[in-house]
C-alpha cells in the first residue's frame, strides 16, 4: 500500500513525512497567522464534484496532502483538477469520468479515509465502484458498517474482496430511510453524496450535524440538490437526475483554528487567527475562557492569549455543537500548565489519548483510563468507547526525543515542545502537513526557534 509519504500536493510539491525537527522551546508564540477552507470540508467538496455535469470552483483549498490524496483519486477517475480562477482554488472537471484500475486506485488512496465516499458518486455516474482496503483500521466491519448499511439500503450491492469492496448497482440507486446509530459525520457525507442523485427521497435520522456538513449541503444545493435540515438531527433529500457544477468559497478551518488558540494559550503567547470566526467555534470558546484564556473577537478573525493564570477545567468531547474530539490534543498541552486538575473525556474515538505519552515523557502528569471514569452523571451519556485523561499541573515540561504519531496528536506535540525547556526532538512532522497548510512557514513567522535536521 503506498502511503502519503511522497505524494504531490495541492500545488505539486513534495511532502515529507518523516521530516525531524530539533525545537528549543521557553518562547511565547506571538505573531498572526491565516486559516484556509477546511480539510474536512474541502475533501468532500471536491468529491461532490464527481457528481456535476459542469466545472466546478472551489476557493480556500488549503495546501495540504489529504487534499493530495483526494486529487489524484479524482484524476484516476479521469477528473481533470486544475489550478482555479484565483490562488488556493481548483477547477474540478468532470465530464470525462471513467471507470479506474485496481493498481491506479490502490497506489492513490493514500492513508485517508476519503476514498469511501466515492462510493455513491461512482455508483452514480458508473454504476460501479471499488474502494481498496486501506488497512485493518480502515476496511474492517466496523469503522465503514453504517457506510454500508445506508449503501445497500439505497440498493448497492456491496461484495468485500481480499483487497477492497466492489460495490455496483445494476438497478441504479432509490431514496432510503435511514437511522444512523451514531451521528456520523462520514456516513452522513455518505448519505448526503448518494442521496442527491437518487430517485425518490431520502430521510436521514441521527445525522451529524457539523458546520462543514452544513457547508456540504451548500455545496450540494448550488449543484442543483434539493436537502431540507428538519429538527432534531433528521435531513431530508429529495433526489433529482442531474446536478450542475457549483463555485464555492469553503468554510474555515475551525479545528487549525482552535489548535493555534491552544498553542497561544500553552506557550503564553499571543496569535491572531485571521479568517476564524466566532459562530462555529462557541464551544471551544467558552472553554478556552473557562481555562483562562482571553480572546478579542474581530471583522476578520479572532486574537488569543492568556488572561490571566490558567486553571483546570473539565471537558466531554461530543458531536456538534459539542466540543470536538480534534480539539482536546493541543489544549490538553496548555492544561499542563494550568492550576489544578483537568478531566477531558473522549466520548468519539476510542483510542485517542495515546500522544499523551509523550507528554508524560516530558514531565506531564497525566493519567489515562481506557475505560472511562465513573465519576458522576455527565452531559453526554456514556458511550462504551469513552476514555478518560486526568491532567494534574502546573508542571514544568523538560525536552525530549518524540515520534508524531497522528495529525492532532503530532500538532500538540510540536506545542508541547515549544512550550519545554531545552532542546526537543521531534520525529514525522510530515504527517501534521495532512491537515495543517503552511506548517513550518507559520510557527517561523509566530516566533518558534526550530531546525529542520532531517
Ligand atoms: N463509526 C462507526 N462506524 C462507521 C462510521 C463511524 O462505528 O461506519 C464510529 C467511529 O469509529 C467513531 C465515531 O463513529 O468512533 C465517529 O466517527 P465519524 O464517522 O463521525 O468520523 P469520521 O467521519 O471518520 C470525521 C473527521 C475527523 C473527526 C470526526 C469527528 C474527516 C476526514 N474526518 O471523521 O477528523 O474527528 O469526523 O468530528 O472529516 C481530523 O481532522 O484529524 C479528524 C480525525
Amino acid at each position: 500500500m503506498t502511503l502519503v509519504g511522497e505524494t504531490a500536493t495541492v500545488a505539486g510539491k513534495k511532502s515529507h513525512e518523516g521530516e525531524v525537527l530539533a525545537i528549543r522551546g521557553g518562547r511565547a508564540l506571538t505573531g498572526t497567522v491565516a486559516v484556509k477552507g477546511a480539510k474536512n470540508l474541502v475533501t468532500k467538496a471536491m468529491v461532490a464534484a464527481l457528481l456535476g455535469e459542469a466545472p466546478s470552483v472551489l476557493r480556500d483549498v488549503p495546501d495540504i496532502s489529504d487534499v493530495a490524496v483526494v486529487r489524484s483519486l479524482l484524476e484516476v477517475h479521469g477528473v481533470r483538477v486544475e489550478e482555479g480562477p484565483e490562488s488556493g482554488s481548483l477547477r474540478l472537471d468532470p465530464s470525462e469520468v471513467e471507470s479506474a484500475h485496481f493498481e491506479e486506485i490502490d497506489a492513490h488512496a493514500g492513508a485517508s479515509r476519503i476514498p469511501i465516499l466515492f462510493c455513491g458518486p461512482l455508483l452514480h455516474r458508473l454504476g460501479q465502484a471499488f474502494i481498496p482496503d486501506l488497512g485493518g483500521c480502515r476496511i474492517g466491519d466496523r469503522p465503514i458498517d453504517f457506510h454500508l448499511d445506508a449503501l445497500r439500503k439505497f440498493g448497492a450491492i456491496v461484495e468485500k474482496q481480499p483487497n477492497g469492496i466492489r460495490l455496483s448497482a445494476p438497478h441504479g440507486l432509490r431514496g432510503a430511510n435511514i437511522h444512523l446509530p451514531y451521528p456520523s459525520v462520514g456516513a452522513t457525507e455518505q448519505v448526503l453524496l448518494t442521496a442527491v442523485r437518487a430517485q425518490g427521497t431520502t430521510e436521514l435520522r441521527n445525522a451529524a450535524i457539523e458546520p462543514e456538513i452544513m457547508d456540504l449541503i451548500g455545496v450540494l444545493q448550488k449543484m442543483g440538490a434539493i436537502i431540507s435540515y428538519e429538527p432534531n438531527r433528521v435531513i431530508l433529500i429529495e433526489g433529482v437526475r442531474r446536478l450542475r457544477g457549483y463555485d464555492h468559497r469553503a468554510i474555515f478551518d475551525r479545528n487549525e483554528a482552535a489548535s493555534w488558540a491552544s498553542a497561544a494559550l500553552a506557550t503564553d503567547g499571543d496569535i491572531f487567527v485571521a479568517g476564524a470566526e466566532q459562530q462555529d467555534m462557541l464551544t471551544f470558546l467558552n472553554v478556552f475562557r473557562k481555562v483562562g484564556g482571553d480572546f478579542d473577537i474581530r471583522e476578520d478573525g479572532i486574537r488569543f492569549g492568556r488572561g490571566g493564570a490558567l486553571r483546570g477545567v473539565t471537558v466531554e468531547t461530543d458531536v456538534h455543537p459539542g466540543f470536538m474530539t480534534d480539539w482536546q490534543q493541543p489544549l490538553i498541552v496548555a492544561l499542563t500548565q494550568a492550576q489544578g486538575r483537568s478531566i477531558v473525556h473522549e466520548t468519539v474515538y476510542e483510542n485517542r489519548f495515546g500522544f499523551t505519552q509523550a507528554l508524560v515523557k516530558m514531565g506531564a502528569s497525566i493519567a489515562v483510563y481506557p475505560n472511562g471514569l465513573q465519576d458522576g452523571p455527565r452531559r453526554v451519556p456514556r458511550r462504551s468507547l469513552e476514555q478518560a485523561a486526568v491532567i494534574d499541573g502546573p508542571t514544568p515540561l523538560h525536552a525530549a526525543d518524540i515520534t508524531v504519531p497522528d495529525l492532532r496528536g503530532g500538532y500538540s506535540h510540536v506545542i508541547a515542545a515549544l512550550t519545554a525547556d531545552g532542546e526537543s526532538t521531534v520525529r514525522n512532522i510530515g504527517i501534521i502537513r495532512r491537515g495543517y497548510a503552511d506548517f513550518l512557514d507559520k510557527l517561523s513567522g509566530l516566533g518558534a526557534d526550530f531546525d529542520v535536521i532531517g
